[in-house]
């Protein structure tokens, strides 16, 4: 999905059984708040996502389940085709992350912060780390997510 805006915001999730799905949705609705209206947004499954989109890319929030203490394994997938395709020519992207996991979260946050360290990526919000069952107020806060990377962006803060 791509939308018009000269600030360019990147999703690219991953979810197995829905979880981290419908986190991604609620980043969605709120990088899509009405009163950001500069931004471009592509939304993108692991498997659609490439390096040209990070090369389109002023920004990038990452979603993915945890397996095995880990990403998702089309979430490595995603950056094992896309890391030596741009290497040296990104600027620091502001990146934020969320996970959806049953219990932990912190191996997937560890592993993909040592990854994207390397693009390079720049953690610029905390990352939403949601244990369990999706609840209102984990989607809250990963809309406030998706809001604050798209304001930060539309604001030049970022
Ligand atoms: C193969 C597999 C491995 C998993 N490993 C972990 C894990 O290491 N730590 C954890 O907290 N949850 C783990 N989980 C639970 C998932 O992270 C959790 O169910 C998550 O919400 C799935 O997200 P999804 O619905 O987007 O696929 C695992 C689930 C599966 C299927």
């Amino acid at each position: 999905m791509t939308e018009s805006g000269s600030h360019h915001l990147l999703i690219v999730w991953h979810s197995k059984t829905g979880n981290t799905e419908q986190l991604k949705d609620a980043v969605l609705e709120g990088a899509r708040h009405e009163e950001i209206t500069d931004v471009a947004i592509r939304c993108l499954h692991t498997s659609e996502a490439g390096p040209d989109d990070l090369r389109w890319a002023h920004g990038i929030l990452l979603g993915t389940p945890e397996d095995f203490g880990y990403m998702s394994g089309q979430m490595k997938d995603f950056f094992d085709r896309s890391y030596y395709e741009v290497e040296g020519e990104l600027d620091p992207l502001p990146c934020a992350l969320f996970i959806s996991c049953g219990n932990d979260g912190r191996g997937a946050v560890r592993e993909i912060r040592r990854i994207v360290q390397g693009y390079p990526f720049n953690e610029v919000q905390d990352p939403v780390i949601i244990r369990g069952e999706i609840t209102d107020e984990a989607l809250e806060r990963c809309t406030e997510l998706g809001m604050a990377l798209a304001a930060g962006l539309e604001a030049g803060i970022y």
